[in-house]
């Protein structure tokens, strides 16, 4: 895997192997995403081979603005619009109609299609350079924890040639995926939560979105209960619970959290939602090469805000 960086010039090459098929790992504002010139499904089929990914499991396609949501999406209603101009570019994916030329590989063979504008000026001068969507899930093999910066991406692939190149955009801002918005019914749904909660998408809608059940809607690997899991078992649990020495153990808690000592590891993040999200997927990256037996974490509070990191701790722990 070459390392490219930021510059126009590694920027047109990564353009250029993408043009060729290739796989090209890409930073978001998100996580890094695997990526493949969506437009061609020789090149879409490489990303489920190096990811280990069920062929079933949909891509999202990124675009380079919101003008170009009509070359991939048909019957896009007007939420959708809204939700768009509200927040592209940026962490949200909406489900909408695929057009008729969308290759099925694309789309798991589902009649819908993801899009989003992703918000990071690397992401976005790339796709502007190459003028067309880019099919890519986070950069890392199935049911992992998702990449957060350049070398993760490398420990996941670095013994495999599958992947020419990872641009390095430095550490991803948000942290976890993207808030994923499905307007193809009625009403919209939330199928993932994200850094963009409920109660911003709920100000552009006019009501409050549902979040799907699990049990309803496309299959969309993120949703599984098993997913964005260490190595290492890992358990949520209670801050008082943290109480009792575990030698075994490697924590992750809250930075209003006192370390009794004892423990294998004691590591912390910010109690703020936004500044916990941006460096959680290090952290337990870490925490599971610390050769721990289990790894245990203090469940964040159960408030809104708190929604997207709760979503990946319960299905790290599942
Ligand atoms: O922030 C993100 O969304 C990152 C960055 C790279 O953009 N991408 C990401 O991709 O998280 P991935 O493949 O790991 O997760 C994408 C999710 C999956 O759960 C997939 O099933 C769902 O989006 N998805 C994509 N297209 C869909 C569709 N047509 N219907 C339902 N779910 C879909
Ligand atoms: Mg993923």
């Amino acid at each position: 895997m070459i390392r490219l960086t930021a510059s126009d010039e590694d920027l047109a090459r990564a353009a250029e192997l993408l043009e060729h098929g290739e796989l090209v790992a890409v930073p978001t504002e998100t996580v890094y995403g695997l990526a493949a010139d969506a437009s061609n499904p020789d090149a879409v089929r490489r990303i489920f081979a190096a990811k280990r990914r069920p062929a079933d499991h949909p891509l999202i396609v990124h675009l380079p603005g919101m003008e170009s949501m009509t070359d991939w999406a048909e019957d896009i209603p007007y939420s959708a619009r809204r939700l768009a101009a509200a927040f592209w570019p940026g962490p949200l994916t909406l489900i909408l109609k695929k057009k008729g030329t969308v290759a099925d590989v694309v789309t798991g063979g589902q009649d819908t299609v993801g899009l989003r504008v992703p918000g990071h000026p690397v992401a976005l001068k790339l796709l502007q350079r190459l003028g067309r969507g880019i099919a890519a899930p986070s950069a890392n093999r199935f049911g992992h924890i998702s990449p957060t910066t350049a070398d993760h991406v490398v420990s996941e692939f670095e013994n495999d040639n599958a992947v020419a190149a990872v641009i390095d955009g430095g550490p991803c801002h948000v942290g976890v995926e993207s808030t994923i918005v499905d307007c193809t019914g009625p009403e919209p749904r939330i199928l993932r939560p994200g850094m963009i909660g409920t109660e911003r998408l709920a100000m552009v809608l006019g009501s409050r979105p549902e979040m799907a059940g699990e049990k309803e809607g496309p299959r969309a690997s993120g949703r599984l209960a098993s997913h964005y899991a260490p190595t290492t078992r890992l358990e949520l649990i209670e801050c008082d619970a943290l109480s009792r020495p575990d030698s075994q153990a490697a924590v992750l808690a809250l930075t209003s959290t006192p370390d009794p000592g004892g423990f294998k590891v004691w590591t912390t993040l910010p109690a703020d939602p936004v500044a916990y999200a941006r460096g959680l997927y290090a952290a337990l990256r870490e925490l599971d090469r610390c050769g721990a037996e289990r790894i245990l974490v203090q469940r964040p509070p159960a408030t809104a805000a708190w929604a997207a990191v709760r979503d990946r701790l319960e299905r790290a722990a599942a």
